[in-house]
């Protein structure tokens, strides 16, 4: 099984997805592409530095997002991708290209779905006052942050964390959660029902 990471940044999820396949932890996959839209991006050195092709796609390119995403799903073609990881890819992705990758595309999300949707999960949950957040890893469906949920795994905020230490945290939780997902999928072993994924 072939996968492509998507990112925009650190790509420390990316790094851990690609620790856990060299490891051998996820037997089943390969990890053949790594998609980024930002020339800046540390993502693009880590993947140069584990020899795995990267595709460097910026939007401000293209006129439309068909077009855009039309660049990204030759290469995914090419590479015959069966899996795509959005690992801190910032940008959404078209109904149109989520439909065309139904239950083929996975997201990990710093929060617990569905509360706190979007790009500053971390910040909204220790601003809210919540006690208790965690990480989301679910299928991509055509609204934001909203398919089916695979894993989820939570921790205790305390009074004294910060923005920084409680980004730590969840950061240490995603770079085991994700892989563990992928794994999942990679065996067959998520069955989707509805909105529920039921782990065989
Ligand atoms: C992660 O917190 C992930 O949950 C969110 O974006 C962040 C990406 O971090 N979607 P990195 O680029 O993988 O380090």
């Amino acid at each position: 099984m072939n996968i492509a990471v998507f990112c925009s940044g650190n790509g420390s999820n990316f790094q851990a997805i690609a620790d856990a396949v060299k490891r051998g932890a996820i037997r089943e996959a390969s990890l053949a592409l790594m998609v980024c839209d930002n020339p800046q991006a540390f993502a693009l050195e880590r993947a140069k530095k584990e020899g795995i092709k990267s595709l460097l796609v910026e939007r401000k390119n293209f006129g439309a997002k068909a077009e855009y995403e039309a660049e990204i799903i030759k290469s995914l073609e090419q590479e015959k991708i069966d899996l795509i990881c959005l690992a801190g890819y910032m940008r959404l992705i078209s109904p149109e290209f989520a439909k065309k990758y139904k239950y083929r595309i996975l997201n990990i999300h710093p929060a617990l779905l569905p509360a706190f949707k979007g790009g500053q999960g971390i910040k909204d949950a220790l601003d809210y006052g919540v006690k208790v957040t965690g990480v989301t890893v679910h299928f991509v469906d055509e609204e934001m942050d909203h398919g089916p949920i695979i894993l989820q795994r939570s921790l205790y905020i305390s009074q004294e964390d910060t923005e920084d230490s409680l980004a730590g945290q969840i950061h240490e939780i995603e770079h085991q959660l994700y892989p563990e997902a992928i794994k999942l999928y990679a065996q067959g072993k998520l069955q989707i029902e509805g909105r529920k994924v039921r782990i065989t």
